[in-house]
């Protein structure tokens, strides 16, 4: 999370500058504590106000002001950032940046910063296709900054191409990537999301209430984390996350066959999804029509349980499943634990209004293959997604150690 990272917010002008609030509004909310700098012509498409309403801070739009005797603003406004982001970023500013121009409060305070610094440039889009343009992007991208976006789009001029400031929530990923530990960098990470649908005529299907959310949470922080992500996902109505392999997939049986082969691959396998037990035997390929007694018979029978047969074949990988229960939560989980052979199970009950399918936020029970339990508080599924990380990575720490300690007594030997 961005908890207590200070993000210096450079606003310079362009029409995207009225989202600036918005922007600063979605940061806070992960977190972050923001202290915004204005150019004198972002401050002709928002007014300072609403950004020092909103950052509960003042608004740095002149280099000569001081709020306090004998400080220099835009110093310690540098010296203070964990992370400098200039969203909207005009081809102007990406200029002075690219050529250390020092000229005003933002592009000084810019100059003295040592903090990473990501750039959401919008323009017009031949303003960025521009070489110099390009050259300046180049020249700053050789140095180490970051860039998100733009975005091919209509454009505000009435052109259409590259040029659009990057969706908001796109901007507060890259802000996530930019500050997240790479602790999992090196590891290849296997999730699954949302449901399967299994159909019994060309319109109709059995499916259940899974969004997707928790699988995805898991696979966006293993991504901000560092690791190579392969999202194998059902149907969902959820935005990728970004720098993350997609593999669409909509019944249990095509999930079993793409979550195998992937699975071979991968350090770490986190299950989410809630994968149908059963499938019904026959498809018909025309819709079924109502019968004359009223009444339908669906036979059904069982799906290849995809974590199981990944347990069998697993070595030294780390196997996450989860479960999803409405009564005897820890009994039935310690059950799937064992007998699907698994490192960590993540039990949720799912009656709960604040828990499981469709909602924001989880509370989960982990249960090791050690028998050890650990019950979290209500999280979001972020959290919990981060949370699970740091004991995969303590648990792969763990066998690590083990591991290096029977060589060296069977060296010894
Ligand atoms: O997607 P959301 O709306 O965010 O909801 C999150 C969630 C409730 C789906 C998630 O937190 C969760 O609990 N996922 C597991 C749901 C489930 O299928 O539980 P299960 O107890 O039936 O299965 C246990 C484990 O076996 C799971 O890891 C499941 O992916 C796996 N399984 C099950 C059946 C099968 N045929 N193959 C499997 O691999």
């Amino acid at each position: 999370m961005l908890t207590d990272k200070e993000i210096v917010l450079g606003v310079t002008g362009g029409i995207a500058a009225y989202k600036a609030p918005e922007l600063v509004r979605m940061l806070m909310k992960d977190g972050a504590r923001v202290t915004a700098v204005m150019t004198a012509n972002a401050q002709r498409f928002v007014e300072p106000l609403p950004l020092s309403v909103l950052t509960k801070r003042p608004v740095f739009t002149d280099l000569f002001a001081s709020e306090k005797p004998g400080s220099i603003n835009h110093i310690e406004v540098a010296d203070g950032a964990d992370l400098l982001l200039v969203a909207p970023a005009t081809a102007n500013i990406i200029a002075k940046l690219a050529h250390g121009l020092a000229d005003d409060a933002l592009s000084t305070m810019a100059l003295a910063c040592r903090a990473p610094l990501l750039i959401a440039p919008a323009m017009n889009v031949n303003m960025y296709a521009h070489p110099a343009t390009a050259e300046n992007v180049e020249k700053l991208r050789s140095r180490g900054a970051c860039f998100v976006g733009p975005e091919v789009g209509e454009l505000a001029c009435g052109w259409e191409g590259k040029g659009r400031l990057s969706d908001l929530d796109d901007v507060v990923e890259a802000c996530h990537m930019a500050l997240s530990p790479k602790d999992l960098k090196g590891k290849r990470v296997m999730v699954t999301a949302g449901p399967t649908r299994e159909f019994f005529d060309p319109v109709r299907y059995i499916s259940n209430r899974s969004s997707g959310k928790m699988g995805y949470a898991v696979a966006r922080v293993a991504r901000r984390r560092g690791a190579d992500v392969c999202l194998i996902t059902g149907p969902v109505a959820l935005k990728p996350p970004p720098g993350v392999e997609i593999i669409k997939v909509t019944t249990a049986r095509q999930m079993y066959t793409e979550a195998l082969r992937e699975a071979e691959k991968a350090d770490i396998v986190v299950k989410a999804s809630a994968v149908a037990d059963y499938r019904p035997i026959a498809e018909v390929s025309q819709k079924i029509k109502k019968t004359s007694d009223n009444k339908l018979n669906i036979e059904l029978t069982e799906n290849p349980d995809i974590i199981a047969t990944i347990g069998q074949k697993k070595k030294k990988q780390i196997l996450v499943g989860f479960a999803a229960e409405t009564s005897d939560l820890i009994k039935h989980a310690e059950v799937k634990l064992k007998e699907k052979n698994l490192d960590l199970i993540v039990a949720n009950d799912v009656t709960r209004t604040d828990a499981g399918f469709d909602t924001d936020t989880n509370v989960v029970m982990i249960i090791d293959r050690n028998g050890r339990r650990a019950q979290w508080p209500r999280m979001t599924k972020t959290e919990v997604a981060y949370k699970l990380f740091d004991r995969i990575l303590a648990m792969i720490a763990r066998d690590q150690k083990r591991r290096k300690r029977s060589q060296d007594n069977s060296v010894n030997d």
